[in-house]
Parts: C-alpha cells; sequence; structure tokens
C-alpha cells in the first residue's frame, strides 16, 4: 500500500498471499512433509513440560485479512513459554516507546544461549536483547504498573488482545518452573546489581514465568503473528492492540534474536521473523501477509522445535515468504 506522508509517496515492501484454496493446499503439505520427522527431544528442565505427548503437531497460517488455516492439532493448548517475550516487550514498547526499551535491554544478538549468565558479564550487565531470559526479565519489568498484580493483568489482558481470547495460566507448569527457576532468579539479581532490573528481581522472575505458563495453541499463535503481520490490528476481531511502529520493532528483534542464537542460520535459510519457545511452539511473521504458529514438542539443541522449523521452512519458500528473495527460493533442505 502507497501512503502520503508529509507529501512523501511512502512504500512498504510486501505483497500479498495466493488465493484461500493454495494457502490452504500448501498449510496441509507443510505438515505432511514434516510430520514424519521425528528428530529433537522434549524439554525436561521444567519438569511439567516432560509430559507432553511428543506426537503433537500443529500447523496454521493466519492471513491478515482474518482468514485462519489450520492441520492437525490446532487447538491443543501448550505454555507460550519465550514466546511471550516477543508480545511482552511490543506492550512494553507501545507503553514507553521503544528508545526507552532499546536503551535498557539493547536489540542485538547475543550469539549465545537464551538462559545464558556469561552473555550478561560479557556485556557488563547489558542483556542485549528481549528475546533470552535476562533481557526479557529485565523488559517485563519495565511494564508500567503500581503493583505486581497490576503489571501481570496488564500483560495477559495485552497477550489475550493478540490471540482475541481469553488466555490463562497453566498452573501445573507456572508451580513446576516456579520450583525449578533458580538461574531466571539469579539473573534477575544480577540484573538488580547492574541496575537494570529496579523493582524486586523475585516478584519480577515470578511475573515473568506467569507470563511464560500462559496457555495457548498454534492457532493461538498463527492469530498473535498476523496481528503483528497486520500493523498491530487482530485480524480476527479487529481490535487495534499496539500500533504499526511497534509491530516493525518487535519483528525487527524477533529477525535479530528470536530463533537464539540460531537466529543468523533461520535467517539464512528461512528469512523471516520468528520466536520459538522451549514447550515447542513457534510463531513467523510475513509483514503484511499473516502469521504461522506451529507445535511440535521436540527440540534441536538450541531449544526450537525441529518440525516446526521443517514447516515454516516449507511454507517460507512455497508461499514466497523469505524477505530477503526476489525470486524464488529453493534450498537443499527442501529435498529432503
Ligand atoms: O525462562 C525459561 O527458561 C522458560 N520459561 C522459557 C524458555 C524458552 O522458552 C526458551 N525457548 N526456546
Amino acid at each position: 500500500m502507497d501512503v502520503d506522508v508529509a507529501g512523501v509517496e511512502q512504500a512498504v515492501s510486501t505483497g500479498s498471499l495466493p488465493g484461500w484454496d493454495r494457502v490452504d493446499q500448501l498449510v496441509v503439505a507443510a505438515y505432511d512433509r514434516s510430520a514424519a520427522s521425528e528428530g529433537g527431544v522434549v524439554a525436561d528442565y521444567i519438569p511439567a513440560l516432560s509430559e507432553v505427548d511428543p506426537r503433537l503437531f500443529a500447523v496454521c497460517v493466519a492471513q491478515t485479512d482474518g482468514a485462519v488455516h489450520s492441520v492437525g492439532d490446532a487447538d491443543v493448548e501448550f505454555s507460550i513459554q519465550s514466546i511471550s517475550k516477543a508480545f511482552v516487550y511490543a506492550l512494553v514498547c507501545e507503553a514507553l516507546g521503544h528508545e526507552a526499551v532499546r536503551e535498557r535491554v539493547g536489540v542485538d544478538n547475543t550469539g549465545l544461549a537464551f538462559d545464558s549468565v556469561m552473555a550478561i558479564e560479557l556485556n557488563g550487565g547489558h542483556p542485549r536483547n528481549p528475546m533470552v531470559n535476562a533481557g526479557a526479565i529485565a523488559t517485563t519489568a519495565m511494564l508500567p504498573g503500581r503493583t505486581a498484580t497490576e503489571r501481570w493483568e496488564r500483560i495477559r489482558s495485552g497477550l489475550s488482545a493478540f490471540a482475541g481470547r481469553d488466555l490463562e495460566v497453566d498452573d501445573e507448569v507456572y508451580r513446576s518452573e516456579t520450583r525449578t527457576n533458580q538461574r531466571n532468579r539469579a539473573i534477575a539479581r544480577l540484573l538488580e546489581s547492574y541496575g537494570r532490573v529496579e523493582l524486586d528481581p523475585l516478584e519480577v522472575v515470578d511475573v515473568y514465568t506467569r507470563q511464560c505458563a500462559l496457555r495457548v495453541s498454534a492457532r493461538d499463535l498463527a492469530v498473535m503473528g498476523a496481528t503483528l503481520a497486520d500493523g498491530g490490528v487482530n485480524p480476527v476481531t479487529g481490535q487495534r492492540v499496539v500500533a504499526e511502529g511497534v509491530c516493525r520493532d518487535t519483528l525487527a528483534v524477533m529477525a535479530s534474536a528470536g530463533m537464539y542464537e540460531r537466529s543468523g542460520e533461520w535467517l539464512f535459510e528461512i528469512g523471516m521473523p520468528a520466536k520459538s519457545g522451549v514447550s515447542g511452539g513457534i510463531v513467523a511473521i510475513s509483514p503484511g501477509k499473516g502469521g504461522i504458529g506451529t507445535f511440535s514438542p521436540r527440540l534441536d539443541d538450541a531449544g526450537n522445535s525441529v518440525r516446526g522449523q521443517r514447516a515454516i521452512a516449507y511454507l517460507s519458500r512455497a508461499l514466497g515468504l523469505n524477505l530477503f528473495a526476489s525470486v524464488p527460493h529453493v534450498s537443499p533442505i527442501d529435498l529432503h
């Protein structure tokens, strides 16, 4: 769409998806081509996550016109985990402006694991980006609110608006992570010592742990992604959740750090902003076109869902979603 800003024709770099039938057919093909893969292992460092059925698999696409395509276990709920980081970052940017978050948290990849303490020390206490645990905890701590309950309610209602339905906490996962999140508590205390968390660090970790335990389905993830793709308006409910500029900032930081230390590799192969979570979800966004949500609990060694990555790789090429491709993109990944 061309927009006239201060007398200058502005354009955006995007296009449109093929017709409904073609998208539907390709979502089924993405599922079929990835379903047989048995690689990866289910996360167990949060004990409740290890109880999931590893065979579960879903692939969904939500278009910016509100159409939703889904195959497999699309309505099975799981805890959102790290995918919440992208949406909480958007809420904090919406509330405070992106400069405040950029200064406190940053937007650069650490090149290290999502729970790295070394990354904090190597950078003089600066968390580097809001997609790793340190940056996400610092981001959650910035959310306006007089009490932890108020801040939590802001997160729950904000993420619910992205999904277009009321999201609830998985109590079992929340309790299980609360019993085993000593590392995140240590990270929060370290950030406090560097002046990057000003509230009670344990209270902040508690809100962060709750946000990670919110239950979503692959369909929810697709709609949440489509809201970012649609400039902040949920295409199913029509509600504006955040401003256009907040979506651009969120997608940029997802592209640089959403797939952890594999973010460069992911951008090179797939070319879309995305965010993964340790329970097996991935959301990927095609600006202007829509969001992809996948769920499959078996993860690679960086914590990214194996079948989810395969399905999104296929859809990126088949639907022409790679932001860097000017001609159709075929990769060795497509051949096996
Ligand atoms: O803080 C944690 O470790 C989890 N609640 C979230 C980590 C996560 O999802 C990393 N994902 N790949």
